[in-house]
């Protein structure tokens, strides 16, 4: 069984797709981990991924994710980068590196590589990103799409960032958040968009294990009509 989870930006589409995961023993596909590593490599060798020499870099970056206890690692050219990749340097360039068809195209085949190696061995797939319902894998078992209010979402980035010690102005926040959703949904490349038979769990208002569990109820739910 495959498992979309699609979404913007804070959602809280991260902690619960890899939940969920865990509830279910599948394997956690984290597709932004990985735009976020080429998003590093950009960052690192200074050249900006609107520029034609980025396309000497999309094609030869190695980027690999390897199952951890606490979600997934994220690889880049070999050298564990799962820390570097969570600042908000990243999080801007990575909006900028997705936009790139030539990225997309090798991420997307990547992830198809990764969740046909798991259902071979007959294991689950918890996939999130922005367009794993609608691109990666439109015939996804389950398609979910997890969304949240701008405000709500700027509230729980500026918590995170706190917790890791980063001064935030939460206004800033809110700014980036409408940019950022601006840029992924109207790019021409896979934007964010809602697939026609994707639920939608609003998560403004509830608590994470409700939205766990709501999602759970659907898979489960679906899982016995489907055998009837
Ligand atoms: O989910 P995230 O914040 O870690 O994603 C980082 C960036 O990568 C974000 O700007 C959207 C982009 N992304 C994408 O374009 N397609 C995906 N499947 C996953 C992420």
């Amino acid at each position: 069984m495959i498992i979309a989870i699609d979404g913007p930006a804070g959602s809280g589409k991260s902690s619960t797709a890899r939940e969920v995961a865990r509830r279910l023993e599948a394997l956690y596909i984290d597709t932004g981990a990985m735009y976020r590593a080429v998003a590093l490599k950009a960052i690192r060798t200074g050249v900006l991924p609107e520029s034609p020499a980025f396309t000497t870099i999309a094609e030869s970056i190695l980027i690999h994710l390897e199952p951890s206890a606490d979600g997934v690692k994220v690889f880049l050219d070999g050298e564990d980068v799962s820390g570097a990749i969570r600042s908000e340097e990243v999080s801007v360039m990575s909006s900028r590196v997705s936009q790139r068809v030539d990225v997309r195209r090798r991420m997307v085949a990547l992830q198809r590589i990764m969740a046909q190696r798991a259902s071979d061995s007959g294991r689950d797939v918890v996939m999130e990103g922005r367009d794993i319902g609608t691109v990666v894998f439109p015939a996804a078992d389950r398609k979910f799409f997890v969304t949240a209010s701008a405000e709500v979402r700027a509230r729980r980035r500026a918590r995170q960032l706190r917790e890791k010690g980063e001064e935030v102005d939460e206004k800033d926040l809110l700014r980036e958040i409408h940019e950022r959703d601006e840029r992924d949904s109207t790019r021409e490349a896979s934007p964010l968009r809602l697939a026609p038979d994707a639920r939608v769990i609003d998560t403004s208002d509830s608590s994470f294990e409700e939205q766990v569990e709501n999602i759970l109820t659907q898979i489960r739910g679906n899982a016995a009509a489907d055998a009837r």
